[in-house]
Formats: C-alpha cells, sequence, structure tokens
C-alpha cells in the first residue's frame, strides 16, 4: 500500500491546523504504528516546532519555508518535498496555510485533505469560499482526486447542541470529520505534550477526529486502487516528472523520427546518411530538442 498523504489546510489563520498536524502526525506514529513524516508549510513553523521540541516521539518533522507562492518554482518544489517523503515514510502529514495566489493542483499531491474550521457562521462562509476556490480538484475528472474532510474545530459546548451543515450548500463533495472540542489546556501543551499524553475532553475529540481520518484514508486507499489512471492523464497529474515529460515528448514528437530513436542513434545515423537524410534528420533533431528545452524550461 502506498503512503498516505494528507494535507491540513485552510485560507484562515488560528483554526487550529498546526495544532492538528502536530497531533495527527503523533497519533498515526503512535497509535497506528505507522512511519510518520509531518511537512510543515506554514511559515510559522508550528506544528514542526511542537513536534521537534516536545517530548521525544518517532515522527520526523521538517519545517521548509518556499516563499513565492505565486511561482510555478514554489508548487514544484513542494510536489518534490511531497514525494520525497512519501517514498520513505507510511503517512505524510502537511501542514499549510493556503493563500490565493498558490497552485490548486497541489492538492493532487494528497489522498485526503482536511479543512479544519470553526463552525461560527462568519467563518463558515469564509471556508466554503475557500474550498469553492479550489473545487474543480476534488470533482476532476483526470486520476484520482483527493477525499475532502472538514473538521469542526475549536467547537464549544454551545456550538456542540446547533448543525451548521445541514443549513448550508456545498458543491464539493465532503466527509464531516468528528468535531474537535475548544479546550484551554490546549493551548498549554503547545511544545511541551501531545494531547494524547492528558485526559481531557480535547484529547478524546482529537482521537476520535484521528481515528476518522484514518478510516477516510484507508477507504480512499481501497477505492484509488481500483480505478486505472489513463496514460495520458498520468501526463498531466506528473508534468514534472523527467523522465516521463521526456518520453513523452520522444513520444509525441515520433512523426519525422520514427519511436525508437534516442537522441543519440539520432545524432549517429545522421552522420552515416546521404545529404538529404542528414538534412531532414537534423531538423527533426531540433525539434525534438526544441521539444525537450521546452520540457526542461518547464521545470
Ligand atoms: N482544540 C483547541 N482548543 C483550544 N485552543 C486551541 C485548540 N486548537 C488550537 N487552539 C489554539 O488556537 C490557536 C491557533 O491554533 P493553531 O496555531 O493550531 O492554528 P493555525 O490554524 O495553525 O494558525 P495559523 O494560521 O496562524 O498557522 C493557538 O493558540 C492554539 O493553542
Ligand atoms: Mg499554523
Amino acid at each position: 500500500m502506498n503512503a498516505l498523504r494528507i494535507l491540513v489546510v485552510s485560507q484562515k489563520g488560528g483554526v487550529g491546523k498546526s495544532t492538528l498536524s502536530a497531533n495527527l502526525s503523533v497519533w498515526f506514529s503512535e497509535m497506528a504504528f505507522k512511519n510518520t513524516v509531518l511537512l510543515d508549510l506554514d511559515p510559522h513553523g508550528s506544528s514542526s516546532s511542537w513536534v521537534n521540541f516536545a517530548r521525544q516521539s518517532s515522527v520526523f518533522a521538517e519545517h521548509a519555508v518556499l516563499g513565492d507562492f505565486e511561482s510555478r518554482r514554489w508548487l514544484i518544489d513542494c510536489r518534490s518535498r511531497i514525494r520525497k517523503y512519501v517514498a520513505k515514510s507510511e503517512v505524510l502529514v502537511c501542514d499549510l496555510t493556503w493563500t490565493a495566489a498558490m497552485d490548486a493542483e497541489l492538492l493532487h499531491e494528497f489522498d485526503l485533505v482536511v479543512v479544519p474550521t470553526s463552525v461560527s457562521s462568519i467563518e463558515l462562509s469564509a471556508t466554503i469560499k475557500f474550498i469553492e476556490s479550489v473545487g474543480w480538484v476534488f470533482t476532476a475528472k483526470t486520476g484520482i482526486p483527493p477525499t475532502l474532510l472538514i473538521c469542526p474545530s475549536r467547537v464549544s459546548n454551545e456550538e456542540l447542541k446547533s448543525d451548521p451543515f445541514s443549513k448550508r450548500r456545498f458543491s464539493v463533495p465532503f466527509m464531516l470529520l468528528p468535531p474537535i472540542h475548544y479546550d484551554e489546556s490546549v493551548r498549554q501543551l503547545f511544545k511541551k505534550k501531545f494531547v494524547f499524553d492528558v485526559d481531557s475532553t480535547a484529547s478524546k475529540s482529537y482521537s476520535r477526529c484521528a481515528e476518522a481520518v484514518y478510516n477516510a484514508g484507508t477507504i480512499h486507499q481501497q477505492a484509488a486502487s481500483s480505478v486505472v489512471v489513463k496514460f495520458s492523464d498520468r501526463r498531466v497529474l506528473a508534468t514534472h516528472n523527467t523522465k516521463l515529460s521526456r518520453y513523452m515528448a520522444e513520444k509525441t514528437s515520433t512523426a519525422g523520427i520514427g519511436n525508437k530513436f534516442s537522441q543519440s542513434n539520432l545524432r549517429r545515423s545522421s552522420i552515416t546518411s546521404s545529404r538529404r537524410k542528414e538534412g531532414q534528420r537534423s531538423s527533426n533533431l531540433r525539434g525534438l530538442s526544441r521539444i525537450l528545452e521546452s520540457v526542461i524550461s518547464s521545470k
């Protein structure tokens, strides 16, 4: 089974992303016995410093500050890190504060996209707006879209009695996670202990939430394993995969040069061919290098 890739994200600050990311990664490591990596993509670095400075755990936490969110470089750098850790772990948890300039294509790197949100009317509206802005990812016809999990966060006892979700219209399918209770003691635990280390209402709600994430991950991966992604679609999803892009570049330039010609074969054969053939082949070669150049420069 491939690594479970979880993104904890929202556009709203202070909703509990980092608290959830840090504790979720420790839960996966200690309760589900998974080799877990926490990739903290948030400039504040709260979740990684929580994991690195609290009591020892076997979670590997990295804080990666990748600026210039607007550039394609950001997407490529994030993807490289994610893929590096996915190859080495069983669970990857990413903590990210979203900005409108970011490329929503990044969400395709994940199995689960967890969006913590407060349930107050104003914050829920902002969350719905954010989800709609990246909504195409969850309904994409290409590849396997991630599963969206909405997590009611920092919910007060009073709010627990209300039902704000059934009154709202969501244009994107999602699963609702068990709510995380508001508990003042959570604040005191930062960089000292994890919420599961103390017996409290919060720790029970974090455990329930983590179990639900685990189950959603299993369901997602089972469903994904039965889907066959077309080769052409895989290329769309992995545009910076050099080997694949090169292969596709060669494949798409086969009209003039024949299927099995590598660049070196072309060079060799162009020396021994007649002048006319030589001219034709070198123009094909120029075409091929143009395609390769464009593939390389798009990275
Ligand atoms: N369940 C909870 N109960 C009470 N306080 C909480 C809870 N979860 C988080 N907090 C507190 O809320 C504040 C914001 O939490 P956190 O830093 O996890 O949010 P964030 O979404 O990562 O914020 P940012 O967008 O700034 O990165 C912190 O002070 C944290 O201690
Ligand atoms: Mg944070």
